[in-house]
């Protein structure tokens, strides 16, 4: 992909994570993501990774307690931020990767826990100007989600469990993602009613059906009987995949 599109991306996505607008479904499916975790993960001695870390707020939740922390993040000026936000906290155990994700290097069945959160899985696409690429058959077998995701689960321990936060394929969805990026300034440019929206300055956000999800860690080798959906609200699910011991 070119710097462009990916500097034009990483632009949009920062304004719209430390930006103060969120729309009130979003903020609940996040406060809801968030509580979910913390009840069952914070203060076990976990190896974790979270994919696409943003400006590390995960880490400094989990990094106190847990063995180690990984976080892996694409925007330079995030992966930096992280890096001085884990430094001042004083956590010697979490380390910033900087790059795109979908060439991580990751060692067999080392981590614990996966985390993909805050709608970050349906950013993962071949980024391109061009938006007749994103039909149903690519977003219910999207190559470069396969490719993130089939990584990632290798890098997980037999025991270990995944966890993404994505929206449901629904109006309300739909309807809050309009609102959050016409909003923060990034009007959509596609259209109303496909499964995605794009905006003019190359953010990308897809929803899911159960099906598409299936469907595309079907590809991973990952069968359904491992993955539940938990509702977090109307408009959002946290997508767990537990990896056979
Ligand atoms: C919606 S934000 C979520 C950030 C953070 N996980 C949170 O919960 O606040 C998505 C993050 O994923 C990063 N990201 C998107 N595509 C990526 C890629 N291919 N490789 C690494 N990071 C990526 C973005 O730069 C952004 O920081």
């Amino acid at each position: 992909m070119s710097d462009r599109l990916r500097q034009s991306e990483n632009r949009t996505l920062q304004n719209m994570l430390l930006g103060d607008y969120v729309p009130e479904l979003i903020r609940e499916a996040r406060e809801r993501q968030d509580e979910i975790m913390i009840e069952r993960f914070r203060g076990r001695r976990l190896r974790i990774a979270d994919i696409g870390s943003g400006e590390g707020y995960h880490g400094s939740i989990f990094a106190p307690e847990c063995e180690l922390y990984h976080g892996f993040e694409i925007a330079p000026e995030l992966a930096a931020m992280t890096r001085e936000r884990w430094q001042t906290e004083g956590l010697s155990n979490a380390r910033v990767f900087e790059g795109d994700v979908a060439a991580a290097e990751l060692e067999d069945d080392f981590y614990d826990l996966v985390v993909c959160m805050y709608f970050t899985p349906g950013n993962f696409r071949d980024v391109s100007e061009d938006l007749s690429l994103y039909t149903d058959q690519y977003l219910d077998h999207n190559p470069v989600f396969i490719d993130i995701m089939s990584r990632y689960y290798r890098a997980l321990r037999p025991g270990g469990d995944m966890f993404l936060t994505v929206y449901r394929d629904l109006p309300e969805a739909e309807a809050a993602q309009i609102d959050f990026y016409t909003t923060t300034g990034h009007p959509p440019v596609s259209a109303k009613g496909a499964r995605y929206v794009a905006t003019g300055d190359m953010f990308w956000s897809v929803r899911w059906t159960e099906q598409s999800m299936l469907s595309n860690l079907h590809d991973c080798r990952i069968g359904k009987n491992a993955v539940t959906f938990h509702e977090l609200n109307e408009i959002a699910w946290l997508v767990e995949i537990n990896k056979p011991a």
